[in-house]
């Protein structure tokens, strides 16, 4: 199996880009099959997302728009997690059917804090597309409405995905070698 090395971790592929695509063009046809007749706004989530997305916005039919966000993460003042502010949403999301698009949903906690950012601003609807779900490590009660793969709780890098910002680029997926 390919395997590659980032920084002190050897990572080996877990799956293939072919597929990668397959399930990506599979999702984006039941979103076209879901949304007919509506216009969509897609709110990708940077960085992870970006490849992803572009693989799944070239199999979308209906009509669609697409902006991006990104999640900015400070430490709280009182709170003891991560406190993630998204940061450039610059579209009126108000009555529109809004679907969010990213790379993993682990704990839930960042889908979690973004439906509650998302939802004060009226939408019609928001919608979660993610490329990878971690079911055994949710904690929060984050509905993920079209999803790619359910993985493992290993740690994953490629197609968009990171280990210190590094691996983003590969076109696999390679999960981390443990020992
Ligand atoms: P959550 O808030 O715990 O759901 O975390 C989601 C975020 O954690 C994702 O957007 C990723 O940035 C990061 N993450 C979680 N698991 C992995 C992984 O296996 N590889 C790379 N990043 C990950
Ligand atoms: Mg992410």
């Amino acid at each position: 199996m390919k395997r590659v090395k980032i920084k002190d971790k050897e990572f080996e592929v877990s799956i293939t880009s072919e597929t990668i695509l397959e399930r990506v063009h599979a999702v984006a046809e039941e979103i076209n099959k879901d949304m007919e007749g509506k216009t969509p706004l897609f709110l990708i989530v940077l960085n992870g997302a970006f490849m992803f997305a572009a693989d799944l916005m070239k199999e979308i039919t209906i009509p669609c728009e697409l902006s991006f966000v990104k999640l900015a993460s400070y430490e709280g003042v009182l709170s003891t997690g991560k406190v993630k502010e998204v940061i450039g949403l610059n579209v009126d999301i108000s009555n529109r059917d809004v679907i969010i698009v990213e790379d993993i949903v682990d704990t839930g906690k960042t889908m979690h804090q973004m439906l509650a950012t998302l939802s004060i601003r009226n939408p019609k609807s928001i919608k979660i597309c993610s490329l990878f779900l971690k079911p055994d490590k949710l904690e929060e009660d984050v509905k993920v409405d079209y999803c790619c793969f359910s993985i493992p709780n290993d740690f994953i890098v490629g197609y968009g995905l990171d280990y210190d910002q590094l691996g983003r680029n590969l076109k696999e997926v390679y999960t981390l070698v443990q020992g």
